[in-house]
């Protein structure tokens, strides 16, 4: 092979789809330990790391597959599947529990019809649970991608969420 020639899974029909990603190994072709800074910025073009994009980093890395999921499973930063337009992020930490962030989160889980850990069929929302994002005077809170909403009822969420469809 070539110097600086890309390696394809796919016998090449990638060829485009991966375009960006070609560029990314490129600019880390010389660089050691770049795997983590190639995985971030992969996700940062793509929204995930799927699966086809993971062999075709081992490939052209030379970094066998099953270590490539090792360091994605083992950071939160990466996500395997792809991500909703907007993240909820729900607390449950102590304040926001005492004040009933259970209550919220089903009412989350309910208006959305997913669980947490999940994204909506239509990628608009993922929702997850954090342990206190610090802003615990105004329990229970949520945060909707960078906007806080605190003091929150069940009955108020519908409505917050109809802001972000
Ligand atoms: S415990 Fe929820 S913001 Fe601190």
């Amino acid at each position: 092979m070539e110097k600086g020639e890309q390696k394809h899974c796919c016998g090449g029909k990638c060829i485009n789809k991966f375009s960006q990603l070609d560029q990314i190994l490129e600019k880390y072709r010389e660089v050691k330990g770049a795997l983590i800074p190639v995985l971030q910025e992969t996700q940062n073009a793509y929204g995930y790391l799927e699966k086809e994009a993971i062999q075709y980093i081992a490939q052209n890395m030379n970094i066998p597959v099953s270590q490539i999921y090792g360091v994605v499973t083992f950071y939160s930063q990466f996500h395997l599947n792809p991500r909703g337009k907007n993240i909820i992020r729900v607390c449950q930490g102590t304040a926001c529990h005492v004040r009933g962030a259970k209550l919220i989160l089903k009412a989350l889980e309910d208006n959305l019809k997913i669980s947490a850990g999940q994204t909506t069929g239509d990628l608009k929302f993922t929702l997850e649970t954090v342990a206190c994002i610090g802003a615990c005077g105004l329990a229970p809170v949520m945060m909707v991608n960078d906007d806080t909403h605190g003091r929150l009822t069940p009955e108020i969420i519908s409505d917050i969420l109809k802001k972000y469809s």
